[in-house]
């Protein structure tokens, strides 16, 4: 991470790790569905400890589920200090990608192969954020339809 990175604080800015974030999702999600994607949501971001200019960052992205036509990528960011080489995961996303046609309409993804007991955990815990999603959505439709 150079200076241009930085905020007043002399930190790495938060949207200069999202951006990360995206680009590394929307790979993974392209070598999955081999489909031009889109990014629907950031379904969260939390950053536990600030990045340091001078930094190396790395963001490793996984697809963690496929629905019909959306993938849930996780991405993991961790910042190292080339000069000692201490390692600290400092982020956490999760984004909602969806795959598309040339049309830009939703088009339909290959299903996961998931094979170890990690795989089956963090397909589990993507189903867990869907459905959430979707019930907090339903929630806030039926409050302002009877509101
Ligand atoms: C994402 C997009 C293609 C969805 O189109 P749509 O007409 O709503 O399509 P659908 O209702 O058929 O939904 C398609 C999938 O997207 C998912 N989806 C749509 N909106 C979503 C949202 N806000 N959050 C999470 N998932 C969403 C649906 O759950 C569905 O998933 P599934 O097929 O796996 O069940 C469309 O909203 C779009 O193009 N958005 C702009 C994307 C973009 O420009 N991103 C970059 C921002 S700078």
């Amino acid at each position: 991470m150079g200076i241009q990175e930085a905020n007043s604080a002399g930190f790495v800015h938060g949207g200069t790790v999202m951006k990360m974030c995206d680009e590394a999702a929307g790979i993974a999600a392209v070598k999955h569905s081999r489909c031009r994607v889109v990014t629907a949501a950031i379904d969260r971001m939390t950053f536990m400890h600030p990045v340091h200019i001078g930094q190396l960052l790395t963001c490793r992205a996984r697809v963690n589920a496929a629905w019909r036509t959306s993938m849930e990528v996780g991405v993991r960011v961790e910042a190292e200090n080339p000069r000692t080489g201490e390692v600290r995961h400092t982020s956490t996303a999760y984004l909602t990608m969806v795959a598309i046609d040339d049309d830009g309409e939703p088009i339909a993804v290959p299903p996961l192969a998931v094979e170890s007991d990690d795989e089956r955990r963090r397909q589990r815990e993507a189903e867990l954020r869907r459905q959430n999603r979707l019930n907090e959505r339903e929630q806030i439709r039926a409050g302002r339809t009877s509101g």
